[in-house]
């Protein structure tokens, strides 16, 4: 019997060690890892600035609680702070409490000004977390059948209504700059959600939990939203979100507005400087245009319809993802579905030619023994 709730379908097979861009299973069987821990291991496995600063931090303090100074705390919130325009930075232990502080923060500002707003526009496809507001957030039935009453107050919008659709009740525009989840779909409204929520009082958020941090080819997507959510690559492989809001939401929170025991935690935040720090030094933004302009050509030559930016690609593969995902598994590469039909490519950023290469044969055969050659 498992000792399990059964949340996960997971795949069968159990990873003992890591890499660089290779994981080994138990049974000493090596795989390219091209899902990097959904889009976690931005350096890859065993990064060794990554492992040297978790263990000099574990030796010196591994926790504190937020109720004292944290040094390894404050200096990863500066360098956010610095790349994100003097932003104000609350650390979370996850994405979804990210998005789910960033929520209270959008409503906090709005009530200071008297004019307490609650309604929170989304958009098709989008995935926003598991807790009860980020999945009311998340328009997708399978996900929240049986969990009734949700938080109220969520629009859900296709892409290109949703700017027409924001108004004085607007409380904040929640959006996925690239989704994720929903099939690495880039969103080409965002300047029209910038112009809609300045005109009307509401707040703009970037849930760039998946595609941020350099994945999707660029550090800071444009226009600047009001408030942006990280996590995933944030930590470097330990767990770590963080709400990043624009300088003239600095005071919204007073002491006591928000809190949390774990976040920001003080190997967390080790790991998370060095990789951040890392993917700046090496300018690995650049590098994950250039590998993924090698990936979707490669993905595109084998005729599936490809969506993306950066090292954050879907190949559409005509039906169910599932059984391409489980072929590519057997020739020795991990990769994981995307909005049902789409397998989807989020190596680490130091994945190289050969790397991609690999990826790109691996779905290519994939595809031909499952679908016969056809796809689209
Ligand atoms: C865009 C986006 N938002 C939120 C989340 C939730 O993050 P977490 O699983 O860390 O709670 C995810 C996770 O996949 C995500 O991709």
């Amino acid at each position: 019997m498992t000792p399990f709730l059964h949340t996960y379908a997971r795949y069968p097979i159990e990873l003992a060690r890591g890499e660089g861009l290779r994981v080994q299973d138990e049974e000493g069987r090596w795989y390219l890892d091209g899902i990097a821990g959904i889009a976690v291991l931005a350096l890859g496995h065993g990064h060794p600035k990554v492992k040297a600063a978790v263990h000099t931090q574990v030796d010196r303090l591994m926790h504190t609680s937020n109720l004292y100074n944290v040094g390894i705390q404050r200096e990863l919130a500066t360098v956010l702070s610095q790349l994100y325009g003097d932003a104000a930075v609350f650390f979370s232990n996850s994405g979804t409490e990210a998005n789910e502080g960033a929520i209270k923060l959008v409503r906090k500002h709005h009530w200071r000004r008297g004019d307490p707003r609650h309604e929170v526009i989304v958009l098709d496809h989008a995935f926003h977390g598991r807790t009860l507001m980020s999945l009311a957030m998340t328009p997708k039935p399978a996900y929240q059948q049986g969990y009734d009453p949700l938080p109220q107050g969520v629009v859900v919008q296709e892409q290109h209504e949703a700017a027409a659709a924001v108004t004085d009740r607007t409380a904040c525009v929640f959006v996925e700059p690239i989704q994720g989840e929903g099939g690495c779909r880039p969103i080409e409204v965002l300047p029209a959600l910038r112009e809609a929520c300045d005109r009307h009082g509401a707040l703009l958020v970037y849930d760039e939990i998946q595609c941020g941090l350099g994945r999707s080819g660029e550090l800071v997507h444009s226009p600047a939203p009001d408030i942006r959510t990280l996590a995933k690559a944030l930590g470097g492989g330990l767990p770590l979100g963080a709400i990043v809001a624009a300088p003239h939401l600095a005071e919204t929170f007073q002491p006591g507005d928000h809190g949390t025991t774990f976040g920001g935690n003080p190997v967390a935040c080790a790991a998370g400087l060095a990789t951040l720090d890392t993917i700046l030094a090496d300018d690995l933004p650049a590098r994950c245009v250039s590998m993924g302009a090698r990936l979707r050509a490669g993905l595109q030559a084998t005729g599936a319809p490809v969506t993306g930016r950066g090292l954050m690609q879907a190949a559409w593969t005509g039906g169910p993802a599932g059984p391409v995902v489980d072929a590519m598994r057997a020739r020795g590469v991990l990769v994981c579905p995307a909005g049902g039909e789409a397998v989807r490519f989020l190596p680490p950023y130091t994945i190289d030619e050969g790397g991609i290469d690999e990826l790109v044969d691996a779905f290519a055969g994939a595809l031909r023994e499952v679908r016969g050659g056809a796809a689209g």
